[in-house]
């Protein structure tokens, strides 16, 4: 896939096919993460690999999954802005898209305590790295032809799933990355979309 096409057809899915991903593919996409900027020139990231069941259950227990109906939600997100009809489509898919992904990758980065004290941006290196690494996965996910979901852990929750996960306390996780063969008809929420022109200042704002 050409490089721009790569970067138009990215976009997080929440719906798979139920289709198998080939451990070469996943090693292409870890491997692609592994080659983002890093600030430490250490490459401070390990990928928890989740692929059965059971161990994917494990470490979603405290995705918080909805149990409303979608008429219920929809009630509650009046479907009237670009981000209520996103959260509308991705909150009761919070659990399923992580949980019917044939993998479930937990990046995780080390150096987690800096980042809640940082008196600079510098403070958030080991943060910014990590999340270099996420998108290169994402990109390398779609030019495989796969997708990716993407969850933020909710308060507490991050360092619950590491604790029973066994990671190491130094390591932080920034995110669940679902990967898998995104349905034929898969969901695209509507976005806001800007042109460069919009949003460039020349010289200074
Ligand atoms: C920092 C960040 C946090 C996000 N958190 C979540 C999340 O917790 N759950 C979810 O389903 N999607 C999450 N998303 C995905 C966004 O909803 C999605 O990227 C956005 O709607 C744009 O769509 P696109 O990625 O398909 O272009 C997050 C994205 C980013 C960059």
């Amino acid at each position: 896939m050409e490089f721009y096409e790569v970067i138009n057809n990215r976009h997080i899915v929440r719906d798979w096919k139920d289709k198998c991903v080939s451990p070469e593919i996943l090693e292409r996409v870890i491997s692609a993460g592994l080659k983002a900027p890093t600030h430490d020139h250490a490459r401070n990231w390990e990928f928890i690999v989740l692929q059965n069941e059971q161990d994917k259950a494990i470490a979603l227990q405290f995705v918080k999954a909805w149990s409303a109906t979608q008429e219920e939600i929809n009630a509650i997100f009046v479907m009237k802005t670009t981000v209520q009809k996103m959260y509308a489509y991705a909150m009761p898919r919070q659990y399923t898209m992580l949980q019917n992904a044939p993998y479930v990758i937990i990046p995780l980065f080390k150096g987690s305590t800096g980042i809640f004290h940082a008196s600079s941006v510098n403070g958030l290196n080991s943060f910014a790295s990590i999340w270099c690494v996420v998108e290169n996965i994402f990109l390398a996910a779609t030019a495989e032809g796969l997708a990716c979901s993407m969850r933020i852990p909710v308060g507490e929750e991050g360092k619950k799933v590491t604790a029973a996960l066994g990671v190491p306390i130094e390591y932080m996780m920034p995110c669940y990355i679902g990967i898998g063969y995104p349905v034929e008809d898969a969901a695209v929420p509507e976005q806001i979309d800007y042109t460069a022109e919009q949003k460039m200042h020349f010289g200074k704002w």
